[in-house]
């Protein structure tokens, strides 16, 4: 596997995370002198709170770009950014947009991490809903601009804005309008705060001038993170490809002769299942059972003829135990056969299957092309835009983006997805009744005849 495993850098650590690490002793004589109103005050001092990497850079740039992992803290520092802007009087005119209406209200505005949490009560912004507005006391106002509707930033004008989750944004055109738009008061500015994905977008913000680019992993807000959240990511995607982008924040790179790039499968990514005209599990067994993988993958065809990755539930088990577990698949998903991999030496995948249940229609391949020649056509319905992604396969999409043309090693959970996406989107249609079909002999108009 070619993913770097990084350890996480020690990175600068936050004035109130220097005076947490001093002894008790003269913790107590700093904070003992304060009053119970300073100490109230001082949880709205973000600059006591933030990191270094959380706090606007100096310089001179236009955009501030935040690209970091999930969790790092980046919705939080985007709407501290405002708050502070506003609160210098540099910002009277400011857009908010995020990806979706909900996402602008629910997290950018009355998130955890949002403006409303952000500000203090005594310089709060009132929250408009129906006027998708915030107005603050001093009468500096932001408007609320979804993604989705790049033409409600065609017109109106700004002195900042801040875009959060930029690189999960529909529509390019959305971020060109506001740039235009970005053109009120001495000195107009942005922030952008996003996990990254290979966009074009995001390859040319990364290398544009004027853009300051602040880079960031999970790791570095572990202690303001809920172990759930911490675990839920960090366990679920370190040590994938997609590890580096969700907890390091870096933009994937293609390695060069894959046959899967990260962005074709960022743009095959679906939430929701349509009707399946077709489901089948695709199985590659492991070589010695319970120390290799044995690939377990759920693929459908829908009724407009696009295949789907549904789920891939591939393990490390004896045959009986994997057997087990595509048979669960075959039932839960509906499926209509079994497809397995069967030139393993004497491996007997049929016979597994059939033993485990009977009733299962197996259907085995046997394997006499290169792995190679059987992935090349699958990857090109990728490209195509013809198979999706029901979510995110953190294990398997490793193995597509990873797997070179003449690799040795076997990647199991792929071979398995390639299995069931031949059966259902490249094997022939059922042989032609050459009794009912029509030659045309003998007629003029014999489409035939050269
Ligand atoms: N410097 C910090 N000090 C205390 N809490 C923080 C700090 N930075 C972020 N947080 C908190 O950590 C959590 C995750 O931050 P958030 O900005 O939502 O992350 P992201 O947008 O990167 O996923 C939130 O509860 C946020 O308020
Ligand atoms: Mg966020």
């Amino acid at each position: 596997m070619a993913t770097r495993i990084r350890k996480p850098k020690q990175e600068k650590p936050s004035t109130m995370e220097k005076i947490q690490a001093l002894p008790d002793q003269t913790k107590r004589e700093i904070l003992g002198t304060l009053t119970t109103e300073q100490l109230a005050e001082m949880d709205y001092m973000w600059e006591m709170w933030a990191r270094p990497k959380q706090i606007m850079p100096k310089g001179d740039w236009f955009v501030w770009l935040i690209c970091a992992g999930r969790g790092f803290g980046k919705t939080r520092s985007g709407a501290e950014f405002v708050r502070m802007m506003v609160e210098k009087g540099r910002a009277k005119r400011i857009a908010l947009v995020g990806r979706t209406a909900a996402d602008v209200r629910d997290v950018m505005i009355e998130g955890e991490s949002g403006i409303l949490a952000c500000c203090p009560p005594w310089n709060r912004p009132e929250y408009i809903i129906t006027k998708r507005r915030l107005v603050w006391p001093s009468g500096a106002m932001a408007t609320t601009y979804s993604s989705q509707e790049p033409d409600m930033l065609r017109g109106p004008q700004h002195d900042l804005a801040w875009c959060d989750e930029l690189a999960a944004w529909q529509y390019d055109e959305t971020f060109d309008h506001l740039k235009l738009g970005l053109r009120l008061g001495r000195k107009p500015r942005m922030c952008i705060t996003t996990t990254p994905k290979p966009s074009m977008m995001m390859r040319q913000l990364l290398k544009s001038q004027g853009v300051h680019v602040t880079t960031g992993s999970t790791y570095e807000n572990k202690s303001n993170l809920s172990s759930n959240f911490f675990q839920e990511v960090v366990g679920r995607y370190e040590g994938t490809s997609l590890g580096r982008q969700e907890i390091y924040g870096e933009l994937l790179e293609d390695l060069p002769g894959s046959l899967w790039r990260f962005s074709t499968i960022e743009r095959a990514r679906v939430s929701e299942m349509p009707e399946m005209r077709r489901v089948v599990v695709g199985v590659d067994p492991a070589i010695k059972s319970d120390k290799d993988e044995t690939g377990i993958v759920v693929c459908g065809l829908s009724e407009e003829g696009k295949g789907y990755v549904i789920a891939d539930l591939s393990c490390k088990e004896s045959p009986q135990n994997w057997a087990r577990i595509a048979i669960n698949a075959f039932f839960e998903y509906g499926a209509d056969r079994i497809v397995a991999e069967s030139n393993q030496g004497g491996m007997m995948v049929e016979e597994v299957i059939k033993t485990a249940n009977a009733n299962v229609p197996v259907k085995s391949v046997w394997a006499t092309k290169s792995k190679a020649s059987r992935a090349e056509p699958i990857s090109a319905l990728y490209e195509q835009g013809r198979v999706f992604h029901i979510g995110i396969f953190e294990d398997l999409e490793d193995q597509m983006v990873t797997y070179q043309p003449g690799q040795r090693k076997s990647p199991d959970r792929l071979d398995a997805m390639v299995h069931a996406l031949t059966e259902l989107m490249l094997k022939r249609k059922a042989p032609l009744d050459l009794a009912q079909f029509n030659w045309g002999f003998g007629k003029r108009d014999n489409p035939w005849r050269l």
